[in-house]
């Protein structure tokens, strides 16, 4: 399998050297936007090439493409639009054509924008095409009803990074990874994604997929996250104690993917397997409910998305795993397709039950959570609750 990128070229929208320079002087005069934690990331990982092809915030016709049949208007494939919404009095300061300087809420100067077009859209039908729900609780859906009247589309240029406060050696570019990888020999690279700690079924599915791929690519989403998940930095700590203990070194690789999380179920399943085909992976695990939210997808609606392309539009094989979970009858690991016993036997606790668990101080049983992992969520829980965090 090739390692080529999405669209076939790794896109680096990063300045550096005297180009940088230049526009660091000019961005001082030109109209300013403020961007939210979402979009600096979209905007980074549009510069680092992760969101190859992209190139910057999606103008209409690529916008209109993905919220319509899940391609940009060239055909390739893409699911999840990206794209930077303004208010009226924003998109009044705009003149097509001409750049904008980006900011962070802090006024640090992150990149330009170069305003190709400011546009209407319909936040209903993005909704119910992306979300398959026009329902507010849906996380991602109350992200696109939050959002301005109008989508400003045009390529970026990224001027300053921002900067990582914990674990900054685990952020790594596109360019990085498959440099890695490379240089490790790795020819069939599983990833993985998830917002969660890694429990005893994500590292069953991992290691089942590491069985026949010479390498594990962890890739966890450490982005905005909605309130009751995990912080990032408690579950990169997770991550580091898990893999010391129970991975091998020279098999596994962990670094983290900075986007926000949409919530989008079978959308996001296409898109999460898109972008780490641009970290260089060949592989993408999808379980049960990827990446979804209460009741809003069928379990297995995310695998069966995949079906909707042919394989070399996608250039990354899905592994698709069933339900998994400790079966005391078969005394290990099993999922609904290997294991013949009843649900009795099986070790499954609802991600609401394991917080309430952990909250109150108790280790979930061994064969959920390994106890390591759970030790340092009860301790976050127990600083949380005394106002410590
Ligand atoms: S996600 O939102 O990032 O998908 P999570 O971190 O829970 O959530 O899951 C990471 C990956 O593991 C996803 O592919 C998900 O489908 C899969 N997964 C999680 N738990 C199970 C399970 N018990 N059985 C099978 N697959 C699972």
């Amino acid at each position: 399998m090739s390692l080529k990128p999405h669209g076939g070229t790794l896109v680096n929208r990063m300045l550096t050297g005297p180009e940088r320079e230049e526009a660091l002087a000019a961005a001082g005069s030109l109209p300013g936007l403020i961007l939210d934690d979402w979009e600096i990331s979209d905007l980074e990982l549009i510069a680092n090439g992760a969101f190859s092809p992209l190139r910057g915030f999606m103008k209409r016709e690529d916008y209109e493409s993905v919220v319509s049949r899940m391609r940009l208007a060239d055909n390739t494939v893409w699911s999840i639009p990206v794209v930077l919404d303004v208010t009226p009095r924003e998109a009044d300061k705009l003149e097509q054509g001409s750049p904008a300087a980006l900011y962070s809420g802090e006024k640090e100067l992150l990149g330009l924008l170069q305003v190709e077009e400011v546009f209407e859209y319909s936040r209903e039908r993005e909704a119910l095409n992306v979300y398959r729900t026009m329902d507010r609780a849906h996380p991602g859906v109350k992200r696109v009803f939050q959002r301005g009247p109008y989508l400003v589309g045009g390529e970026i240029t990224l001027l300053n990074k921002r900067r990582v406060r914990q674990f900054p050696e685990m952020f790594l570019d596109p360019a990085e990874t498959r440099r890695i990888f490379q240089e490790r020999g790795w020819k069939r690279i599983v990833a993985f994604q998830t917002r969660n700690p890694i429990h005893r079924a994500h590292e069953y599915l991992q290691k089942c997929a590491l069985e026949i791929c010479d390498g594990l690519f962890i890739n966890p989403l450490v982005g905005e996250t909605k309130g009751d998940d995990i912080p990032a930095a408690v579950r990169l700590e997770c991550y580091r104690t898990l893999l010391a203990l129970y991975y091998p070194a020279e098999r596994t690789f962990i670094s983290a993917f900075p986007a926000a999380m949409r919530y989008a179920g079978p959308r996001e399943a296409i898109f999460h397997a898109l972008v780490r085909k641009n970290y260089g992976a060949t592989h993408f695990i999808v379980g049960r409910d990827h990446a979804g939210v209460g009741n809003y997808y069928g379990t297995y609606e995310a695998q069966l998305i995949f079906e909707e392309f042919e394989p070399e539009e996608l250039g990354i094989t899905p592994l698709f795993f069933e339900h998994s979970f400790y079966c005391r009858e078969c005394r290990g690991m099993a999922s609904a397709k290997t294991c013949p016993h009843t649900q009795a036997s099986h070790v499954i606790l609802s991600g609401t039950r394991v917080r309430e668990m952990l909250a109150a101080g108790l280790t979930p049983p061994e064969e959920f959570t390994r106890k390591e992992v759970a030790d340092i969520l009860i301790r976050y829980y127990a600083q949380r609750a005394a106002g410590q965090l």
